[in-house]
């Protein structure tokens, strides 16, 4: 899978610039720079969230939320250091069972959140759930062909919920979401070789691409 904020991580420059534009789509289409209460997940590494922290008002609040503990630890100690990350808040859950009241974002943001946490659907309706009336919503993810091995593969490793255009569109739109949006930002075919240390998705040789998509409480 293509995500990831770490340069050395990024196989070429087109993805390098993909991942820059889904970036900028994310924050656009979940109006961050008007909004006062944000939620981030599966922020992870913080990829997303450090692009996140120039464009959005001083006064505003952002929480990150992941299951992983030790990624949030190490993103919060690397905002420390940075001198970054005052209006930054932790929360170490489970994005398709959020710890929050109903109502209270203005925008939410998954930063690969279509494909990495299993059962993406129930965090997508949580995050309509979680936002406010008119609050937006904008998220990314892996896509790949119907009937190809990469959809066989990533039904079989529990992530096969979110991995086509037709099934993002479809899952935000049964969530609630209106204005819908969906924009292609990358495609290409996977050029890896077989082993043991490969990531299993794409499958070899497939085609794979990278769908951004979001919607309006
Ligand atoms: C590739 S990272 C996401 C990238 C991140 N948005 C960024 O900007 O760097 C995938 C994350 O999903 C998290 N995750 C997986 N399942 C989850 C769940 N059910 N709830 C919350 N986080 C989850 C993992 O712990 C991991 O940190």
């Amino acid at each position: 899978m293509v995500n990831a904020c770490d340069r050395s991580d990024l196989n070429n420059d087109e993805i390098e610039r993909a991942n820059q534009r889904t970036c900028e789509i994310l924050a656009d289409k979940a109006h961050i720079a008007e909004a006062n209460t944000i939620l981030d997940w599966p922020t992870g590494k913080g990829c997303f969230l450090r692009t996140m922290l120039d464009k959005v008002q001083q006064d505003s609040i952002i929480i990150c939320l992941d299951i992983d503990f030790v990624e949030l630890a190490s993103l919060k100690a690397y905002l420390d250091n940075q001198g970054k990350g005052s209006n930054v808040y932790f929360v170490d859950a489970d994005a398709r069972d959020m710890p929050f009241q109903s109502n209270v974002f203005d925008a939410v943001t998954a930063w690969g959140g279509f494909i990495e946490v299993p059962e993406a659907p129930k965090a997508v309706s949580e995050s309509y759930r979680v936002l406010k009336q008119g609050g937006y919503f904008a998220g990314d993810g892996e896509v790949y062909e119907e009937n190809s091995e990469s959809i066989r593969v990533a039904e079989r490793i529990g992530v096969g919920y979110l991995i086509s255009r037709e099934r993002i569109e479809n899952c935000i739109a049964d969530s609630g979401f209106r204005d819908i949006y969906t924009e292609s930002v990358f495609e290409d075919y996977d050029r890896t070789e077989p082993g043991p240390d490969r990531c299993p998705l794409p499958a070899c040789g497939d085609w794979f691409g990278i769908i951004v998509a979001s919607g309006r409480k």
